[in-house]
């Protein structure tokens, strides 16, 4: 996945000042490293990092990362790229879709949520003190690269939370997938790379189906938050 990403970012968009931000757990895992790899190939890059976590998932942490892109000199030229999990990706989304009234994001998803389900569709937000993604926006990002590789990093709480999503989505899209997983789920929870490609390109499939018909959840959409309020 990383030599894709850096080929794609190298042969599309090598003008292009890039900015990762990651938090300060997976930066050091994964972001750091895909920083080298792009400075290796000649791209102007940098990495911003903020403290993990839901709480951080605020206009304050918002206003924090744009101060600081505007210290780095990022302007409408530059590209986003969010290497994290749900959290990162919506909040670089979000910064992506107004920074200088909107530059391109890459996503890399880094845990098993984020590539089965946060990382594709558009959807950025920050959390008010009243409830959760009260204001956001719609932003479809430049691309989406997910390693199953990278889920090696998460521990089995964090990996059974992207493991609902899958469920999730076979539930509510995807009948054959369902009837994998009754056959497969000791592969998924041996943290086996096929079976784990294979359920995140399932659930990719599933999510962008009911996203080109509904990009911004005015019906079928609504059928992605299944199980989500409970949970
Ligand atoms: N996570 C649900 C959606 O993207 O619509």
């Amino acid at each position: 996945m990383i030599d894709g990403l850096v080929d794609d970012l190298a042969g599309d968009l090598p003008a292009r000042p890039l900015v990762l931000i990651s938090d300060d757990i997976v930066a050091p895992l994964h972001a750091r490293p895909l920083l080298r790899r792009l400075k290796r190939r000649g791209l102007t890059a940098e990495l911003l990092t903020f403290p993990h976590g839901e709480a951080n998932k605020s206009r304050r942490t918002k206003d924090r990362l744009e101060n600081r892109l505007l210290e780095l000199g990022a302007g409408r030229e530059a590209v986003l790229v969010a290497v994290g999990g749900g959290v990162t990706g919506d909040l670089t989304g979000f910064i992506a879709a107004t920074w200088h009234r909107g530059v391109p994001v890459v996503q890399v998803p880094t845990s098993m949520l984020a590539m089965a389900d946060a990382a594709v569709g558009g959807k950025t937000a920050v959390n008010l003190p009243g409830g959760k993604n009260l204001v956001g926006c719609f932003h479809q990002p430049w691309g989406v690269y997910a390693d199953v590789g990278t889920l090696a990093t998460l521990d089995d709480d964090r990996l059974a939370e992207g493991f609902a999503e899958v469920v999730k989505s076979a539930v509510v899209g995807d009948a054959e997938l369902f009837r994998w997983l009754e056959a497969h789920h000791e592969s998924l929870l041996a943290r086996n790379g096929a079976a784990l490609t294979r359920a995140v390109a399932a659930c990719v499939r599933v999510k962008s189906r009911v996203v080109r018909r509904d990009e911004r959840e005015s019906g079928r959409r609504a059928i992605l938050n299944f199980g989500h309020t409970v949970a």
